[in-house]
C-alpha cells in the first residue's frame, strides 16, 4: 500500500510540473490550470485513502465548510479585489502549515527526532509570518490598514531581535522536545514578526509583497510535509515556493523594485508610491476629441495597437474591446495588444480579461515584443491606462516611476487616450504624454466610450 501512494505522489507531482510548464504560456494555461487540478485530485484521493486518516467526519466537514466559504468568496469578489483574496488565500495557507506543526508537537513530542524538530520549528516560523503578514496585506489593499510606507525608528533592529528570539528559542525546543512553552513562544514571535514585516511596505508594493507572501506559504507547505514525512508536500510546496520567487522577481523588474526591498518589509521606500500623494494636471493642456472624430481617424488607420490598463478592469470593458478589434480587422486594419507586466492591479490582469471576451492569444504581445512597433503603428489607443505610458518614467529622475520599463505609446503617428477624467493612475503623478501633440483625449468611462466609437465606426 506505501508503496502505490508514494508512486501516486510520484504521479501527480509530475502532474504539476507539467501544468507549471504549460501555465507559462496563455495558448497552454488552461490545459496547464487542467493538468494541475487532476494532479491535486490524484493528491487527495491518495491521501485520503492513506491508512493514517483516523476520522473521515471532521474532514468531510471542513471539505464543505471550505469549499462553501471559497465558492462564495469566488463568486461575491469582484476582478479587481483579487489581489486582496490572493493574499489572504495565501494567509490561509500560512495559517494551515502553523496548526499541522503546533498538532504534530503535541502528538509526538518528547520523542521528536532532529530533523522533525528543525521542520517543525521553520513550519511555525514562516507559516506565522506568512498567515500574519498575508492579513495585513490584505488590510491594505482593502484600505483597513494604512497603505502608507510605515517607519518607526529601531524597526530593522527589533526584526532582527525577534529573529534571534525565535531562532533561540527553536534551538532550546529541538534540544529539549518536551518544552510547548517555547513552542508557543516561536508562534507567538513569527505572529508579531509577519505583522512588522508586512506593515512597513507601502500599498504599492503590496502586489510585489502579496506575491512573496504567496511563495512563503509554499516553503511553509513544503516544511510541514517535512514535518509529516510526506513527499507530496515537500515537492508540491517546493514548487509554489519556487515559482512564488520567479513571479516575485519579474514583478519587481516590472515595477523596477529590488528584491531586498521587499524581503525586509519597506527597507527602503524608493519607487511608486500610490495615489494618496495625486498631483493635478494643471500643467498640461490637452486636445479633446468625441467618438464621432474618434471613429474618422480610426477609419483613416492601418495599424492600431491596443493598450489596456486598470481603467479596461474597472468598466469591465474586455467585451466591448472585442468587438471594436472585430469592426476595425473587418476594415482591414492591424490590431494588436501591448501588454505591460504590471498594468492593472495583478499580474496577468489584462490577460485574463481579454482573454475572457475570447481575444486570441496570438494578439497579445508582451512589452519586449511590441515596443519598437509603435513607431511604425498608426494610432495607440489607450483604454483606461496610465502609469504604463508616462513617458516621464524614461527622463524624469523626480518622478516616482522613474526608471520603470514604459510602454512606447506616445511614439505612435497618433494617441487616442480613453479615461474619465484628468485624474492620475496608482502613482498619482501626472501624465505628460496627455498633453503631447499628437495625444487626443477621449473622455468617458471606458465600456461605454469604445462602444460609442464601434457604433460610429460602423457608420463611416
Ligand atoms: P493606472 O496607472 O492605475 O491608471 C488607470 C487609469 O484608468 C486611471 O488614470 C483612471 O483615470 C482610468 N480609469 C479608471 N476607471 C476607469 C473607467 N471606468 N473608464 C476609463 N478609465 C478609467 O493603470 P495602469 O496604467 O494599468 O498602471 C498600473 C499601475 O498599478 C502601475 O503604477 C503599477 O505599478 C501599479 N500596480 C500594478 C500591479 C500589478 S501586479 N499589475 C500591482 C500593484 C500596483 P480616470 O479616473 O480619469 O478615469
Amino acid at each position: 500500500m506505501d508503496l502505490i501512494i508514494e508512486i501516486a505522489y510520484l504521479v501527480s507531482s509530475v502532474l504539476f510540473i507539467m501544468g507549471l510548464k504549460k501555465l507559462s504560456s496563455p495558448k497552454t494555461a488552461r490545459q496547464g490550470n487542467f493538468i494541475s487540478a487532476v494532479g491535486m485530485l490524484l493528491a487527495i484521493i491518495v491521501t485520503l485513502l492513506d491508512r493514517h486518516v483516523l476520522t473521515y467526519e471532521w474532514i468531510i466537514v471542513g471539505v464543505i465548510v471550505g469549499s462553501s466559504i471559497g465558492a462564495l468568496m469566488a463568486v461575491k469578489v469582484p476582478m479587481t479585489g483579487m489581489p486582496q483574496m490572493v493574499g489572504l488565500l495565501n494567509g490561509f495557507g500560512g495559517l494551515a502549515s502553523t496548526l499541522v506543526a503546533l498538532a504534530e508537537f503535541d502528538k509526538i513530542a518528547p520523542a521528536i527526532p532532529l530533523n522533525t524538530g528543525i521542520a517543525i520549528i521553520l513550519s511555525l516560523l514562516i507559516g506565522g509570518i506568512t498567515f500574519t503578514g498575508s492579513v495585513i496585506a490584505f488590510g491594505k489593499l482593502q484600505g483597513l490598514v494604512t497603505g502608507k510606507v510605515v517607519k518607526y525608528p529601531g524597526q530593522h533592529p527589533l526584526n532582527a531581535f525577534l529573529l534571534l528570539v525565535v531562532i533561540a528559542a527553536g534551538i532550546y525546543i529541538v534540544i529539549n522536545p518536551d518544552s510547548f512553552m517555547f513552542v508557543l513562544v516561536v508562534t507567538g514571535v513569527s505572529l508579531v514578526l509577519g505583522v512588522l514585516l508586512v506593515l512597513p511596505i507601502g500599498g504599492a508594493d503590496m502586489p510585489v509583497a502579496i506575491s512573496l507572501l504567496n511563495s512563503y506559504s509554499g516553503i511553509a507547505a513544503s516544511t510541514t510535509g517535512f514535518v509529516l514525512g510526506n513527499n507530496e508536500l515537500i515537492i508540491a510546496g517546493a514548487l509554489v515556493g519556487a515559482s512564488g520567487i520567479i513571479l516575485t522577481l519579474i514583478m519587481c523588474r516590472g515595477m523596477n523594485r529590488s528584491l531586498m526591498n521587499v524581503l525586509l518589509g519597506g527597507w527602503e521606500s524608493a519607487g511608486v508610491v500610490p495615489a494618496q500623494a495625486s498631483q493635478t494636471s494643471a500643467n498640461i493642456t490637452v486636445k479633446s476629441v468625441d467618438s464621432e472624430e474618434a471613429a474618422m481617424i480610426f477609419d483613416a488607420a492601418q495599424s492600431v495597437i491596443i493598450v489596456p490598463g486598470y481603467g479596461m478592469a474597472v468598466a469591465q470593458a474586455q467585451h466591448a474591446v472585442r468587438d471594436l478589434v472585430n469592426i476595425l480587422e473587418k476594415k482591414g486594419i492591424l490590431v494588436r495588444f501591448a501588454i505591460h507586466p504590471v498594468a492593472g492591479r495583478m499580474p496577468g490582469h489584462m490577460n485574463v480579461l481579454l482573454a475572457e471576451a475570447n481575444i486570441p492569444y496570438d494578439k497579445l504581445l508582451a512589452m519586449e515584443d511590441i515596443n519598437d512597433d509603435f513607431a511604425n503603428t498608426d494610432i495607440s489607443l489607450i483604454i483606461g491606462a496610465n502609469d504604463v505610458v508616462n513617458p516621464a518614467a524614461r527622463h524624469d529622475q523626480a518622478s516616482p516611476i522613474y526608471g520603470m520599463p514604459i510602454l512606447n505609446a506616445d511614439k505612435s503617428k497618433t494617441v487616442v487616450i480613453i479615461k474619465r477624467s484628468m485624474n492620475p493612475g496608482y502613482a498619482g503623478i501626472e501624465n505628460e504624454l496627455f498633453g503631447y501633440p499628437n495625444a487626443l483625449m477621449y473622455f468617458g468611462d471606458a465600456k461605454e466610450a469604445i462602444s460609442k466609437l464601434s457604433h460610429e465606426i460602423k457608420q463611416l
